[in-house]
């Protein structure tokens, strides 16, 4: 038996609320009640509208779920929950380490916990968050996660974005910066593995911009060099075969350019490694990058 977790959104919303129910239905009443006793599926799928959620499942049945809802200050866990004839299967546990993965480039998994379980609270400390906050009835909790990257290679460059480019939703907006050469297309082919967008990413500087269509599901990748243009603004109007809320955008040389393209942005900052590393004649010598992630979230 193994437990598969998988990405929704608002779509899955009935099935979220399905686990909700019995997850929250079991626990002994609180006062104030747990929020998730109110939802309706209508108050579900607009949670899961921003940035959707994770579904568990064991033998293709939904058994435990949360709910991701992105904050300034790092991703927020909400309705997280395991029914209880699933319980003490890894469930909780699988979907905690998905929800860090769908994290990735943000500082930090935030959670709340109520006081009055203090075995929730030894949940998540077990599983390395730590106590930030108290503000009755809740107790507020965080996973820190890392920001910079090392990136060796190229091979690197790729799987950081490709990891990367799994968490993207539709509607995201990533702005590359980076001196010419520094790896923003590497990083971008990257994006598009991680996305499952049609390859062949490569610099689109006479072209402006270039969609890859998704091959699956997910949204298409529109990638857009900006070096040659001095403004976005006209971005919508380029003609392209998709709708920006409909696709990923990924800009390079888009600071200053591309911010008000989105609410929010993930900011990805290229530099070339200074130091000790070899260079030279030898042409397999390592020429490493340094990455820096961050995640803007407008409201
Ligand atoms: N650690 C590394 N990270 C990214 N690219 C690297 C690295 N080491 C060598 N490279 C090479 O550097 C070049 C980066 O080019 P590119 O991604 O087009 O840069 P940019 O789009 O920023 O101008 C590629 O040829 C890539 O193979
Ligand atoms: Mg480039």
């Amino acid at each position: 038996m193994s437990v598969v977790v998988r990405r929704v959104g608002p779509e899955a919303a009935a099935e979220v609320l399905a686990v909700v129910r019995e997850a929250f239905g079991d626990r002994s009443p609180l006062d104030p009640p747990a929020d998730a006793l109110g939802d309706d599926a209508a108050s579900i799928a607009r949670l899961l509208r921003r940035r959707g959620g994770l579904l568990a499942e064991v033998d293709g049945r939904p058994v435990g779920c949360v709910v991701l809802d992105p904050a300034p200050d790092g991703l927020v866990l909400r309705r997280f929950g395991v029914t209880p004839d699933a319980q003490g299967q890894g469930v909780a546990t699988a979907l905690v380490e998905a929800a860090v993965e769908a994290a990735a480039g943000r500082s930090a998994v935030r959670v709340l916990a109520r006081e009055e379980l203090p075995g929730t609270v030894a949940f998540w400390e077990g599983h390395g968050f730590v106590v930030t906050g108290r503000s009755s009835p809740y107790v507020e909790l965080a996973r820190w996660l890392g920001t910079t990257f090392d990136a060796p290679d190229a091979e690197t460059m790729r799987g950081l974005g490709e990891r990367l480019g799994r968490t993207l939703v539709a509607g995201d907006l990533v702005v590359l910066t980076g001196e010419l050469g520094a790896g923003k297309t590497t990083f971008t082919q990257g994006l598009g593995a991680g996305l499952d967008v049609r390859g062949g990413v490569t610099s689109p500087t006479f072209v402006i911009a270039r969609v890859h269509p998704a091959l699956g599901d997910g949204p298409d990748l529109v990638h857009v060099d900006a070096y040659r243009l001095g403004g976005l603004d006209e971005l919508d109007d380029l003609d392209l075969d998709a709708s920006l809320e409909d696709s990923v955008t990924v800009v390079e040389w888009g600071a200053g350019l591309a911010e008000g393209l989105a609410e929010s942005r993930l900011e990805v900052v290229i530099e070339r490694s200074v130091g000790d590393h070899p260079g030279g004649a030898d042409e397999e010598a390592l020429d490493p990058r340094r990455v820096s992630l961050r995640w803007v979230v407008g409201q």
